[in-house]
């Protein structure tokens, strides 16, 4: 695409959505396989239901599949942009309900390895999408690398995922702990999932919260409770997202009070979100 027809695309795109604040919302987890990428999805539809302009970025690199839980294959993915130089607005899919999406790619080794002028590019290519979304959610791989952490400690906030299985709820406590060694400041909130009841999602995010108190002097927050229920798995069977697939089963409706409370929460901030996203993720890779 030339310039112009670049700069054009760009103020079209950007006429309808001035002066947004957007958020970066990291979703994380220690272990594998607790239900971040469906999280993502779900939340960032429902999300997108209440008025709000989402977008899910899936930063899963190597491993990425938001676009399969979706049914759709992405033409484009981050990799490309990186790799041959494609504004963002040329990677940025729609999904259901038009849900805007970045599809993570394969082939790309390191955020590490890109050369300066790459990085910058990057940076910059990200920085036109301020402005245009209230929302980008990172659907992060489980646990961390080198560059997921940067991407995590840049964000506004991070979701902690985990299950009630002792070994999901001690990889979340690595990762939280490994989080708040390096940013004291940053919000954390806890998503149970797969719980057989409330009480038993509560009871996890209560024993959590605890341990992260006494030991770590950091209060998280607990986002909300998925219980464990079939539907999930059909709806990934059938590449589409539950809150579509069985939009009155109980993990919908649980996505829809956690984006009720979530948007409901009153948020203080002082500096623009994405203003502080973009600083501390040129800081943290100026430092590297
Ligand atoms: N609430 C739930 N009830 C029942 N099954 C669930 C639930 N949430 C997730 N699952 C099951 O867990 C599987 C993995 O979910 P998902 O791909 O979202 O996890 P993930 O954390 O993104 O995994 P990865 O770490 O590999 O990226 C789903 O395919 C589904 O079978
Ligand atoms: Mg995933």
């Amino acid at each position: 695409m030339n310039d112009q027809a670049r700069n054009l695309r760009k103020m079209l795109h950007m006429a309808s959505n001035t002066e947004k604040e957007t958020n970066v919302i990291a979703v994380v987890s220690g272990k594998g396989g607790v239900g971040k990428s469906n999280f993502c999805l779900n939340f960032a539809l429902e999300l997108k239901k209440t008025g709000k302009e989402v977008i899910l970025f899936d930063l899963d690199i190597g491993m990425a599949n938001v676009d399969i839980l979706m049914g759709t294959s992405a033409k484009h993915t981050i990799v490309d942009m990186i790799e041959r130089e494609l504004s963002i607005w040329d990677i940025i899919e729609r999904g259901p309900d038009n849900l805007s999406f970045i599809a993570g790619g394969t082939g790309l080794s390191s955020m590490f390895q890109l050369n300066h002028r790459k990085f910058s590019r990057f940076l910059q290519q990200l920085e036109l999408v301020n402005g245009n979304y209230d929302y980008i959610i990172f659907d992060m791989g489980a646990g961390v690398s080198k560059d997921s952490l940067h991407f995590i400690l840049s964000a506004n906030e991070v979701f902690v995922v985990t299950t009630p299985e002792p070994t999901s709820v001690t990889d979340a406590y690595a990762m939280i702990k490994y989080i708040q060694l390096k940013d004291q400041e940053i919000p954390i909130s806890l998503l149970v999932n797969r719980a057989d009841s409330s009480s038993e999602g509560k009871k996890t995010f209560e024993n959590l919260n605890l341990v992260t108190h006494q030991f770590l002097q950091k209060e998280i927050r607990l986002l909300g409770i998925i219980p464990d229920d079939p539907s999930v798995l059909k709806a990934v069977k059938a590449q589409t997202p539950f809150v579509i697939h069985a939009s009155e089963s109980k993990p919908s409706k649980a996505i829809q009070e956690i984006v009720q409370q979530y948007t409901g929460e009153k948020r203080e901030e002082l500096t623009p979100p994405f203003t502080t996203f973009l600083n501390k993720f040129k800081k943290y890779f100026t430092d590297r």
